[in-house]
């Protein structure tokens, strides 16, 4: 057991006790180790707060411009590493507030008039995910670029189109990238609609009450930049819908990038073979000097279950607390700081191995798409096509696939008397009907991958970047 000293320690709420902190209950209680992220918006909050008590008089305001400048001379330390406050200093708050008070004497004591730690964390988190939605959507608006140069260049490349990873009917590669495109856009518009609630000024809420002053919370609101004030005190200072909000919205995008890992994951495989990776894009084993591994995409596919597991972090820190602030809501940080970094990082990592560090194989792919029965489907739809009906035809090409399988034959191998054979209605055309480019083009629906729809849709995708 470390000493436990009997004289107050150094906490703006020492006078209130009688001896100090144990100092592992001081290292146990300090979030500084993690929520100094927060310093930068937490000086911006301050100030505008110390703005606000000049405006409404409860400040004079010679003596918030000298508390508006103390605070900016701590960001000025903070950005050349001058600035390292240790765990005496509790948390990122108390810290700055330390300094002030060092740095311009005793007027630096005024700066926490109506306000608690509780309104300004909650004002310095949603400060900070405004900020880091706005990084993480410029990141989205980078992948979807990526995406459809890839796909620009593909249109015509084609892919087995799985169903339970067996093949089904064969893609236009452009279209199997825009799927990603489309789920990234849906990521992008999440965040914007997040962002609104994020976007809600809970500073002036008080401890939990409000408070006696005159204060005018749409002042800082404005000053901050923010949408609108929380409505109710309480709800503003315990309220983390935002962070959950967040957090889901991040798993989203971990979960689409983790999907589109694993099938890269496959396609490099000596199996599928349908990518190989460049060097600059992944890694060598210590003992196997043949490998060659996927690791970025395994990376984002591993660092998925992290975000995953910070949304359910959140969701049972909040469940069973009583109103208002309680310490547990400490605990948001670390979820959402880890969360943000990891989604920054993985959409950087995905970006850069589908922009430069994976080689599309088309011979490979060419392959693949023409030596198997994908193109059965378009059989059973051309005898559909031509009155017979599609139970019907599809039994007599489920047959025919039997067949072929018996004589090791594909589709494409059988003579034209076999096909007449088969049925009447068979002509010469049929080659033509199920060569795997026709089979790709003839999918002309709206949002399929028939060439014409993906051109239209590579149209739609270049319009919505620009904008
Ligand atoms: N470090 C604290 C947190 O992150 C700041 C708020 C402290 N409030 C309090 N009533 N102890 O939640």
């Amino acid at each position: 057991m470390e000493n436990t000293s009997s004289t107050p320690g150094q906490q703006p709420w020492s006078q209130r006790f009688e001896s100090a902190l144990h100092p592992a209950i001081a290292r146990f209680n300090a979030s500084i180790g993690f929520d100094i992220a927060l310093i930068e918006y937490d000086l911006t909050g301050s100030q505008a707060h110390v703005r606000m008590l000049a405006q409404t008089g409860i400040v004079p305001a010679s003596e918030a411009e000298q508390i508006v400048a103390g605070l900016e001379q701590i960001r000025q330390e903070y950005r050349q590493g001058q600035f390292q406050p240790g765990v005496e200093a509790e948390d990122v708050h108390f810290a700055v507030e330390r300094r002030l008070t060092e740095l311009v004497g005793d007027v630096g004591k005024k700066l926490h008039t109506a306000r608690s730690r509780n309104d300004q964390v909650g004002t310095d988190t949603r400060l900070y995910l405004r900020d880091q939605i706005q990084q993480i959507q410029a990141r989205l608006r980078q992948w979807q670029q990526t995406l459809l140069d890839l796909a620009e260049q593909n249109v015509e490349t084609l892919i087995p189109g799985y169903t339970h990873l067996q093949r089904a009917q064969p893609l236009s590669l452009a279209h199997h990238l825009l799927a990603y495109f489309e789920m990234a856009q849906r990521d992008w518009q999440r965040l914007t609609e997040i962002y609104q609630r994020v976007n809600v000024s809970p500073l002036g809420s008080g401890a939990l009450a409000g408070t006696t002053f005159p204060i005018d919370r749409h002042y800082t609101a404005e000053l901050l930049n923010f949408g609108g004030v929380y409505a109710n005190s309480l709800d503003g200072v315990s309220d983390r819908d935002f962070a959950i909000e967040f957090l889901c919205a991040a798993s989203l995008i971990m979960v689409h990038l983790s999907r589109l890992s694993e099938e890269v994951i496959l396609w490099a495989s000596e199996e599928f073979a349908f990518v190989s990776l460049k060097d600059s894009c992944s890694t060598g084993s210590s003992i196997m000097p043949q490998k060659k591994n996927p690791d970025v995409p395994e990376l984002v596919r591993g660092k998925s279950g992290r975000v995953f597991g910070h949304l359910q972090a959140l969701l049972v820190l909040m469940k069973g607390l009583p109103l208002a602030y309680n310490k547990d809501l400490q605990e948001d940080k670390e979820a959402l700081f880890d969360a943000v970094n990891t989604v920054q990082a993985c959409l950087e990592a995905m970006t850069i191995l589908m922009a430069e560090g994976l080689v599309f194989r088309p011979e490979r792919l060419a392959e693949a798409v023409s030596t198997d029965f994908s193109n059965a489907t378009d059989v059973a739809d051309y005898l559909a096509a031509r009155g017979v009906p599609f139970r019907e035809a599809y039994n007599i090409v489920g047959q025919v696939v039997k067949t072929c399988l018996a004589q090791s034959k594909l589709l494409k191998d059988l003579s034209l008397s076999e096909w007449q054979a088969i049925h009447p209605q068979f002509e010469a055309d049929i080659y033509q009907a199920i060569t795997p480019q026709q089979v790709v083009a003839a999918r002309n629906s709206y949002g399929g991958t028939g060439f014409a729809q993906v051109r239209n849709a590579l149209a739609a995708a270049r319009d919505l970047l620009k904008i």
